[in-house]
């Protein structure tokens, strides 16, 4: 999963957040496909979750800054993402191991979209 220069958003912070949790996708990716033990997967798979987390909360927080009006609609993709997300970490962390391999597609999938649909919205013309 590369970063490409037709993702970015405008701002270098939030192209620095986007590109750093496509490096993590990766790195959970090569982890659960070289089946390394279950405890090393699970910390990528958290910190990758606070560091979205993060990334969330500093989106948000600038959108409203701005005035951007889209502000609450932005953060109910945010918080579904956040619940999906959650959700498959406990299912994860109860034992299917088979779910770090769904996570990583889901995860792919996700953000190509929110980034070139959702993100780009509050993009400085
Ligand atoms: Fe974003
Ligand atoms: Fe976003």
């Amino acid at each position: 999963m590369d970063w490409k220069e037709e993702y970015s958003v405008g701002d270098d912070q939030f192209d620095a957040d986007h590109k750093k949790i496509f490096d993590m996708i990766n790195e959970l990716e090569s982890a659960s496909d070289s089946e390394r033990r279950p405890e090393f997967i699970e910390l990528i798979f958290e910190t990758l979750m606070d560091y979205t987390d993060d990334h969330f909360a500093r989106e948000e927080q600038f959108m409203r800054d701005a005035g951007f009006a889209g502000v609450v609609e932005h953060h109910a993709k945010h918080a579904e993402m956040d619940e999906k997300l959650h959700g498959l970490f406990i299912r994860f962390r109860d034992g299917d191991r088979a779910v770090a391999g769904e996570v990583v597609e889901f995860l792919r999938q996700w953000w190509y979209v929110h980034i070139l649909q959702e993100d780009m919205a509050y993009k400085k013309s």
